[in-house]
């Protein structure tokens, strides 16, 4: 299965379609946004998304996700949202997969070695990370999809049979 990872889309309008057009086109199975989406009317972009990828769409909270109320209300209409939605843990293609926009390095080291998880997925810090540790788990950041403190506009697909993740420029 493909999954596409994105973070900080930040309402760039242009980087997000783009980012949906190559998901649509790469036939992703699922969308796992990493937080920071920042307003609500993201929803009218993320809405071109096929119908598969809106169906398998799960997302985080990031720390300038201000309006949570409303994106969760709007935004929640096509993207799977915890509880308190700043975690989540899913399962996809066999896959056990843990989610945060800014967990402590700390924590994403003890998460990765404690092989309870496959997939560790964060964001944040607008730093692409692309590594496969001893034990097989694969951390990710996908980097900031707006390109605002980079310049380098990228999210990643993690494809789950090769356990591989590649980095895309938006
Ligand atoms: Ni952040």
């Amino acid at each position: 299965m493909k999954i596409a990872v994105i973070s900080d889309t930040r309402d760039h309008r242009d980087n997000i379609l783009r980012a949906v057009s190559i998901m649509n086109e790469r036939k992703v199975d699922a969308l796992i946004h990493c937080g920071d989406y920042v307003s609500p009317f993201v929803t009218k972009w993320f809405d071109k998304l096929n119908d598969t990828i809106k169906k398998n769409f799960h997302g985080v909270f990031g720390n300038n996700d201000g309006e949570i109320t409303f994106l969760r209300e709007v935004l929640g209409q096509i993207c799977n949202f915890t509880k308190n939605g700043l975690e989540h843990v899913l399962e996809i293609g066999g896959k056990k997969i843990f989610v945060a926009h800014f967990p402590r390095p700390e924590t994403i080291e003890a998460l990765a070695v404690s092989s309870n998880f496959d997939i560790i997925l964060s964001g944040h810090t607008h730093k692409i990370v692309n590594e496969k540790k001893e034990n097989g788990v694969l951390v990710i950041n996908p980097g900031e999809a707006c390109g605002y403190l980079t310049n380098k506009a990228t999210f990643a697909i993690i494809d789950t049979d090769r356990m591989i993740s590649e980095i895309i420029e938006l």
